[in-house]
């Protein structure tokens, strides 16, 4: 328990030269990415707020559309901020034709005031991403229960799948949390961790916070964690990626980019292939 303490206690920012800022500068995130949003038409929905500001989601037009829908989410914990500058790097280079094959949304900060201090827990010491199952022996935090609010929005958003992008600070390597209906991982797992072995060295053959690891993937483990929650609820597939924090930062906004683009491409082709079967 003793190597958790720089995780829940640090505070970390990097530069972002892209944006000529620091990671934790919600304002000039919030500008950039409300720019980006625009231009793709993609419109935003308040879910809530606290001390520390909105939580927004934002969707693209098509959710009445007859296509998959998926939830790309990021920043439920303040020092993981490589997910949400990734996405912001996503929707920078995002076409609007995308929309014509998959309805998308993206949760891009979730725990503002851990994201600001750089730190991973919230400004009231909670956990955001525990507490999201019924039965939970922990309860929510004032995020969980912003989220919690809207079950019904986020699942009809997810479907077809959920992506939360995490980060593990503590670490050199990447790995993946996979979840799908099946006893085994398919194509759609072993891609994200592929994808990620391009940026980083893969995290082999350990135990993560209590997972087997396998090959950079920890499958079908069940936890209080928000993609967890969403998978429960009905999503076909959900994932939870974590690029290493002690890599450079401009390599791990790479990494979660890309991330973004080979889970969209494993949905569109998911969705191609069952529409072939039947
Ligand atoms: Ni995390």
């Amino acid at each position: 328990m003793t190597d958790l303490k720089p995780r829940e206690k640090g505070q970390h920012s990097w530069p972002v030269h892209a944006f000529n800022t620091q990671s934790n500068d919600l304002a000039s995130f919030r500008i950039a990415f409300n720019r980006q949003a625009e231009r793709l038409g993609i419109y935003e929905i308040v879910l809530g707020n606290n001390d520390a500001g909105n939580i927004s989601l934002y969707q693209s037009a098509n959710q009445d559309a007859d296509v998959p829908h998926i939830l790309i989410a990021a920043g439920f914990h303040g020092e993981e901020a490589a997910g949400c500058w990734g996405m912001l790097e996503f929707l920078c280079r995002c076409s609007p034709d995308l929309f014509d094959n998959v309805a998308v949304s993206f949760l891009p900060l979730v725990n503002l005031s851990g994201l600001s201090r750089g730190q991973r827990l919230n400004q009231w010491g909670e956990n955001p991403n525990r507490g999201f199952t019924a039965d939970s022996s922990e309860m929510p935090s004032r995020e969980g229960e912003i989220l919690l609010r809207h079950a019904e929005l986020l699942k009809n958003a997810t479907g077809q799948g959920v992506l939360c992008c995490h980060e593990d600070i503590l670490r050199d390597q990447a790995y993946v949390y996979s979840f799908e209906r099946n006893t085994g991982p398919g194509p759609f797992s072993t891609g994200l961790c592929e994808v990620l072995s391009h940026y980083f060295p893969l995290s082999e053959h350990e135990k993560i916070d209590g997972c087997d690891c396998e090959q950079g993937l920890i499958f079908n483990h069940f936890d209080l964690s928000f993609e967890s929650w969403l998978f429960t609820l009905g999503a076909d597939v959900a994932a939870c990626s974590e690029t290493p924090g002690l890599q450079p930062f401009a390599q791990r906004i790479e990494a979660n980019c890309s991330v973004m683009c080979t889970f969209i491409s494993a949905i569109l082709e998911r969705n191609r292939t069952k529409a072939g079967i039947s």
